[in-house]
């Protein structure tokens, strides 16, 4: 039974489960820890990667993987391979004001028609998370070091770029070769320099969408710089250097193009076109997958593609489970006591409203917004009170996401909620009267790092079935709750989340 590796390199852990890849039952897995911040050093994931990879018992025995990863983050490298700065991550907002000015230059000057026109191009409206707008922001406030930039890729091409074996030639067997660095559909499809649905450029049936150098020179003043090369959803990029995975399987483990971690995650959950999903995790997250992405100029929903050949269209927002740790911290209580204190409080709060913008806001965007709380007295003076405030805003600011959704002609029926937030009771019971909608609530699990297994184990048939499909390994679904529709809460949010 061969085996394949998939790796989630997250905003705060690195993540790595070994399965079956035939039935994909779960054989090992192991995690580390990433520093906080929005800014890092790349070779902390290196490290947290063998860390973790140690923590699953060691690589030796798989056939092929493949790596997740958090998107749109800077990895600037220099010609010797070498990152140039700490990788600016993609909740860093230091490059908003690039964004406004990029969207402008677009639109000759008018907002309107730049953001129509980055929606057309790329699928997106640009805000700070985007990769552009940080290499716009590089080009300003440190020319010296975007002088040296060789090459920019994203956090998992420059994992899967190590784990190929490449690196500086004082770290890596095979030395910087920046021609080797490969990425795919979904992750390019949030540079913001790249169409997911370009016309194929080398006439194949194969969708792989086609880079955007006018507008990476539009940003960054040059587009000599190498680009990852974009793979088909199961195209091998190489493989594995023996002494990192694969040395005991004949001719070395394959690795896969990998992916976002929300393609990662909608693999991982089997999401075809109709189904939704919104994920609690450090970002909020709606998604759905579509045949085709719509360009939305208002900028709610991102048109990025999925890790299968569809489109994944999503709502980010910046503050999702850390709205609940930060209503943990302010009551000084664990998951669960912040769950029943929740469920102590009526819908709506008695009108205590938190607007949740608590580390600025990417959707809608305000990325110098703070949080503010409306509807303070002394009647919702409690600890019930605030504690559901907390876990309405946080859901209520998703809600938003869906109707976006929804204007694109999305049809929003049920909803998976994912992520580790997803296990509160009274998120699942707040979520159902907010979204109004059946929930859906799947097995607890790591679905970035399970779709990256997944997509290792089909291009290992893909090697030696060229037609094959994505394996079908069932993810169940653990409980579905019943809509319970009280439009108070979204009533009292619409009416103050614009007054900050
Ligand atoms: C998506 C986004 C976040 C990160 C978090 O656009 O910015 O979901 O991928 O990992």
């Amino acid at each position: 039974m061969p085996l394949v590796a998939g790796v989630d390199t997250s905003t705060q852990s690195c993540k790595i489960v070994v399965r079956d890849a035939e039935t994909g039952a779960l054989v090992r897995s192991g995690s580390a820890q990433h520093p906080d911040g929005t800014e890092i050093h790349p070779d902390h994931w290196w490290t947290a990667f063998t860390e973790a990879a140690r923590a699953a018992g060691g690589l030796d025995d798989v056939a092929a993987i493949a790596v997740g990863g958090q998107q749109h983050g800077m990895v600037a490298l220099d010609a010797e391979g070498r990152v140039v700065r700490d990788a600016l991550l993609w909740n860093d907002t230091r490059s908003a004001p690039a964004a406004e000015d990029l969207i402008r230059e677009l639109g000759d000057g008018d907002r309107e028609t730049g953001a129509q026109r980055w929606a057309e191009a790329t699928g997106s409206v640009l805000v700070a998370s985007l990769t552009i707008t940080k290499l716009r922001w590089l080009r300003d406030a440190e020319p010296d070091n975007a002088a040296r930039v060789a090459a920019v890729a994203l956090p998992h091409d420059w994992l899967s770029w190590r784990i190929a074996g490449y690196g500086p030639a004082d770290e890596a067997p095979l030395g910087p070769d920046l021609t080797a660095l490969f990425t795919d559909r979904s992750d390019a499809s949030g540079t913001g320099y790249y169409d997911a649905e370009a016309p194929d450029s080398d006439g194949g049936t194969e969708q792989h969408g086609g880079y955007r150098p006018d507008l990476l020179r539009l940003a960054f003043g040059r587009d000599d710089v190498v680009l990852p090369r974009v793979l088909a959803p199961s195209e091998p990029g190489g493989r594995a250097h023996p002494s990192v995975a694969g040395s005991d399987v004949d001719g070395g483990a394959l690795i896969g193009p990998g992916t976002g971690d929300n393609a990662g995650a909608a693999l991982g959950l089997g999401m075809q076109p109709g189904d939704i999903a919104i994920s609690l995790g450090t970002s909020g997250v709606v998604s759905a997958v579509a045949p085709r992405r719509t360009a939305d100029g208002s900028g709610a929903i991102n048109g990025f593609a999925d890790a299968t050949g569809n489109a994944l269209m999503l709502a980010v927002t910046l503050n999702a489970a850390r709205v609940l740790d930060a209503a943990r911290s302010v009551l000084d209580v664990d998951y669960d006591e912040l769950s029943r204190l929740a469920l102590t409080a009526p819908p709506g709060s008695d009108g205590l409203v938190l607007v949740p913008y608590l580390e600025g806001e990417r959707t809608p965007n305000r990325p110098e917004a703070t949080g503010t709380l409306h509807g303070v007295r002394i009647a919702t003076s409690t600890r019930e009170h605030l504690a559901r405030a907390y876990v309405e805003g946080m859901l209520c600011g998703l809600a938003d996401g869906l109707d976006a959704l929804r204007a694109q002609g999305v049809p929003v029926e049920q909803v998976m909620l994912i992520g580790g937030a997803a296990q509160s009771p009274a998120v699942q019971t707040v979520a159902t009267q907010v979204f109004g909608l059946p929930i859906g609530i799947p097995e607890p699990g790591e679905y970035v790092a399970d779709g990256a297994a997944r997509q290792a184990a089909w291009v290992l048939a893909a090697a030696s079935a060229p037609s094959a499909t994505a394996p079908s390994w069932s993810t169940r679904v653990a409980t579905t709750l019943d809509a319970d529709p009280r439009p108070v809460m979204r009533e009292q949010y619409a009416a103050v989340r614009d007054l900050v």
